[in-house]
């Protein structure tokens, strides 16, 4: 049986901008199949950046995250399909791009946890709160496929 039809968050962070891997890592989520739905650039707020990470607000790294997402734009993106949350998860691969897998975005193109390109949502509860703080429900634009479905 197919998995759930599901939304996610992902943010493609400073570092993926900097480096130029936004067009690969967009052609790896639609080469999977999962659709994007909605995508924009964006310069986070120190605020917006404390509210999404707030849940790690105590740990030593906070810092660093805060300063991180702010050293250049993001691209913050809705995508949608069958399981899309997981297999979002699965395609970044660990957090610590040292530990990620080759053939997983961090394992292919990350070093470091600190600079680890990609944010995923890491559950459907963490997405539902996690899209709207990024995206108006006018921006994002589901859309039935002519060829695939
Ligand atoms: S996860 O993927 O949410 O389960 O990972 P977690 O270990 O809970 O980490 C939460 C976010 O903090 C980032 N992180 C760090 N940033 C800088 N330095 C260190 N040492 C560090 N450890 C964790 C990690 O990338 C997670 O951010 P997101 O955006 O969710 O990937």
């Amino acid at each position: 049986m197919p998995a759930a039809v599901e939304r996610t968050l992902l943010l493609l962070k400073p570092d993926t901008v900097h480096r130029g891997l936004i067009g690969e890592i967009l052609s790896r989520i639609e080469r999977k199949g999962l659709k994007i739905i909605a995508m924009k650039m964006m310069a986070l707020q120190d605020s917006l950046i404390e509210e999404h990470y707030f849940f790690h607000r105590e740990k030593p790294f906070f810092p660093e995250i805060v300063k991180y997402m702010t050293e250049g734009p993001i691209v913050a993106l809705v995508v949608e399909g069958d399981g899309a949350i997981a297999l979002m998860r699965a395609l970044c691969g660990a957090t610590d791009c040292a530990e990620a897998a080759i053939g997983t975005i961090r394992g292919d193109y990350g070093l470091t946890i600190r600079y680890n390109l990609i944010h995923a949502s890491d559950s459907a509860e963490t997405a539902a709160v996690e899209i709207p703080r990024f995206f108006d429900e006018t921006e994002i634009h589901p859309y039935a496929r002519k060829i695939l479905e």
